[in-house]
């Protein structure tokens, strides 16, 4: 079962491109091994509780429960609009995770981790996170640079120290825990500083889930929010589907949270004795002009701001296409335009044009039928849409600009074999008639089997395309292994239609 989540975001943020980011890698993913035929769950959510959210409840006049009953659309919406497939959505004030959190507690609490104390230190409320005196930079949140404030209190603290040695023994054998390589250097160089036990209750606060054990305090929203990914699972309702579906596939989360994804949470599952998810994976962050973006700024961008210029695939396919897994990634509006000119509206779009109005104008549409592929001229464009069906195999490996290109590299294939064959000179020579049959067969074959590959990214154009070539079913019904794969075009009807993606001027 590829079980695959993204974090659970803050609501009182509006989804951005960064967050919107983590959602299309988890998307495209899971949708690529749908196509491969792999039972698959992905799910995204959340996070609900926390000092952030009951403090912007309160300036609002609003209990907490409104306030996220009232924001949680921003991320419905926002992930409809992208045309995101995710199975699940899981919100944390949800009862099917409070009633998984406090038993997942209890075990931790049954196995001796836990225990009380008193508790003193800086904490950012906009990361819910706490540090130690040395992490701050000048005196300010290492992540935001915005004040800290000192929090005290007597609350309960989990024995993280007492993990160490099996954490780094996990990572030791299980190679692909935390990717790419950077991140698990730095996790490791983590654990090997030594391990600080971490407060794990709030005293102070009502917004969230009561300990089991002591109702006076509520988990600490880190604590309540990993435990979603069980949750989202089946834990507290469906113990076949969570034995299906546990442990997950990947986690995937942006570099700023590895620590909390790839030490905090698999400690808890040792404590709580249940399974370790196969693997962490950690992508770098998105930056305009070189920066981080910021509220204060202004400098967030958001989807729909690009979406209403580009469409949803055409959003889709930029982000996929550019961002380097693992390394940060530098969004600009020119470089979008351009991308999207030269891959989407030419090299894609214009050759899928171009086949179906020769196809239209040479054979009234209808498929010319052919025996197979085997002529020497064709290998070229069979040999490319073999390595481009080998390339999806890096969506195994969130490498989705990897893919993309071998994937590409099949329709500049076809582009070079449209300009080597010439069919317009074909069709103008009666004695050309067969050729231009296997032109025009194996230019469709490679248009259908690129809307296949293309799917898990460009799903609206793929099915349009899919439409156009007269075929029945749609481009992600899969198995890839089958429906991926170069053979001779079928006996159908194509039409034209609109161009798949308008050349967008500067
Ligand atoms: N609520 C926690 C996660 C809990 S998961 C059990 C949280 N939420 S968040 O809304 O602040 O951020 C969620 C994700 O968005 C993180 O993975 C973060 O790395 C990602 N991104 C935020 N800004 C980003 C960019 N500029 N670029 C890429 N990803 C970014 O943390």
């Amino acid at each position: 079962m590829k079980y695959l989540s993204t974090p659970i975001y803050y609501p009182n943020d509006r989804p951005h491109i960064g967050t919107a980011y983590t959602t299309l890698l988890v998307d495209a993913v899971a949708r690529y091994w749908r196509l491969v035929g792999a039972p698959t769950y992905s799910v995204t959510g959340v996070d609900e509780h926390g000092l952030k959210i009951a403090r912007e409840a309160e300036s609002r006049g609003m209990s907490p429960q409104e306030w996220v009953d009232h924001i949680v659309t921003r991320f419905t919406e926002a992930w409809d609009l992208l045309d995101m497939s995710f199975d699940d959505f899981i919100r944390t004030t949800e009862d099917r995770h409070h009633r998984t959190v406090q038993p997942f507690l209890q075990r931790m609490f049954d196995s001796g981790d836990v225990y009380r104390d008193h508790y003193e230190g800086p904490y950012c409320v906009r990361c819910e996170g706490y540090y130690a005196e040395g992490d701050l930079v000048d005196g300010n949140c290492p992540i935001h640079g915005t004040p800290v404030e000192i929090h005290s209190e007597d609350n309960w603290f989990f024995r993280l120290s007492a993990f160490g040695d099996r954490l780094l023994a996990h990572i030791e054998a299980n190679p692909e825990f935390v990717v790419p390589e950077t991140r698990r250097n730095e996790v490791i160089g983590f654990i090997e500083q030594g391990l600080d036990d971490i407060s794990m209750s709030r005293s102070a606060l009502t917004w969230g889930i009561p300990l089991p054990w002591d109702e006076s305090q509520v988990a600490y929203v880190w604590f309540d929010a990993l435990i979603n990914y069980v949750s989202a699972a089946g834990y507290a309702d469906d113990p076949e589907r969570f034995e299906r579906q546990w442990p997950a596939w990947a986690h995937v989360v942006g570099k700023d949270i590895v620590r909390f994804h790839a030490v905090y949470w698999p400690a808890m599952l040792m404590s709580a004795g249940l399974p370790l998810p196969r693997q962490v994976a950690v992508h770098g962050f998105l930056l305009v002009g070189g920066e981080k973006m910021s509220k204060s700024n202004a400098t967030q961008i958001h989807p729909e701001e690009l979406v209403e210029t580009f469409g949803a695939d055409g959003y889709r396919y930029h982000f996929l296409r550019e961002m380097p897994f693992g390394a940060d990634g530098s969004f600009s509006w020119e470089g979008m335009v351009d991308r999207h000119n030269a891959d989407l509206a030419n090299d894609f779009g214009n050759l899928a044009n171009r086949v179906l109005n020769m196809t239209a104008q040479y054979r009234d549409g209808a498929v010319p039928a052919v025996a197979d592929h085997s002529a020497a001229e064709e290998q070229p464009l069979v040999a490319a849409a073999a390595e481009a069906l080998e390339a999806m195999t890096e969506f195994e490996g969130f490498r989705t600009r990897q893919a993309l290109e071998g994937v590409w590299r099949l329709f500049g294939a076809a582009n070079a074999f449209v300009e080597m064959t010439e069919p317009w000179r074909l069709a103008k020579d009666d004695a050309a008639a067969d050729r231009l049959d296997q032109v025009l067969n194996a230019l469709l074959e490679a248009l259908r089997v690129g809307a296949v590959l293309v799917s898990p990214v460009i799903p609206a154009a793929a099915r349009r395309l899919w439409e156009m070539l007269g075929l029945p079913g749609s481009p992600d019904d899969g198995p890839l292994a089958e429906t991926g794969v170069f053979g001779v075009f079928p006996e159908s009807t194509v039409t034209k239609g609109d161009p798949l993606f308008p050349r967008i001027e500067e």
